[in-house]
């Protein structure tokens, strides 16, 4: 029997008390683990373009690509709270059809809430998800969508003016009805202080120890998955090298013919053979 489902009201009820925890994962085998590890919440991002799709950047992700993938995790994990990504113009043009987009991750996908890359320009948009019905994460800082007008991926807010901005943009995602605000690359005192400042939980990756909770890339994290370029994270293990090992092992093993043996390969009786010559 699986420990009751993470809801939003719990994980802001902790705020100020105790840690959560949030993971990212695109499909079933990845969704169990982590669902499985009592992680609090699990994110199917649109990283996945680069870690599943391989694209160079998160831009060119579909919210079919998205559906797809939150699918996966939405038929699998039993436990966390689970969180749709919205894609690179997927709610940007036009209020409705982000409506529509986030609908899907919680109709088709089986997602509790939406997250969106946004400033206190997308705050509206924000709201207009949130009045009909449906649970937000507001992204803030460093919003991998629209890095290429961010300078590419670097730490935010280290000016007073862009530290003004990122808490602007904070104070409009909680004002906008959004249940959490997640802040990437932002200087951990920048981060502590909005945190105080909000009565929303924040998130944090690259952010420092004070947000109320922590996401990672679950493929970092693991060794899957090389890197995004900044240090926020820590690798816990060597996955891939374990994998690739594997691999080569394997290959060996049919070259020297030590692979499949006689208990991977299934028997015959041997009269049946002559039969047939
Ligand atoms: O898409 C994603 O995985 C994210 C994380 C960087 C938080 O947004």
């Amino acid at each position: 029997m699986p420990d009751a489902k993470v809801t939003i009201p719990e994980l802001q009820a902790r705020k100020g008390t105790r840690k959560f925890t949030m993971l990212t994962a695109y499909d079933a085998t990845i969704a169990r683990l982590v669902d499985e590890a009592g992680i609090d919440a699990i994110l199917v991002g649109d990283s996945l373009g680069m870690v599943m799709l391989g694209y160079s950047g998160t831009a060119p992700v579909t919210m079919d690509e998205m559906i797809h993938h939150a699918k996966a995790v939405g038929r699998t994990a039993k436990r966390a709270l689970l969180v749709g990504d919205l894609p690179f113009m997927a709610y940007q043009a036009d209020p409705a059809e982000a409506i529509r987009n986030a609908g899907r991750h919680i109709k088709e996908a089986g997602m509790d809430c939406v997250k969106l890359e946004g400033t206190v320009k997308q705050a509206p948009i924000a709201r207009a998800i949130v009045d009909a019905g449906i649970a937000v994460i507001g992204h803030i800082g460093l919003t991998p969508q629209t890095a290429a007008s961010l300078g590419g991926v670097a730490v935010q807010g280290e000016s007073a003016e862009a530290a003004r901005r990122i808490l602007d943009d904070a104070l409009a995602m909680e004002a906008a009805g959004c249940w959490a605000v997640l802040m990437e690359a932002v200087p951990a005192p920048l981060a502590g202080m909005i945190t105080q400042r909000l009565r929303i939980p924040t998130i944090g990756i690259g952010a420092g120890p004070d947000c109320d909770g922590q996401v990672l890339i679950t493929h970092e994290l693991t060794g899957l998955f090389p890197g995004f370029g900044l240090s926020w994270g820590r690798r816990y293990a060597d996955a891939g090298a374990l994998i690739g090992q594997a691999i080569r092992q394997y290959a060996a093993d049919v070259h020297d013919k030590t692979f499949p043996a006689p208990e991977n390969s299934f028997p015959m009786d041997e009269s049946i053979l002559r039969e047939l010559e």
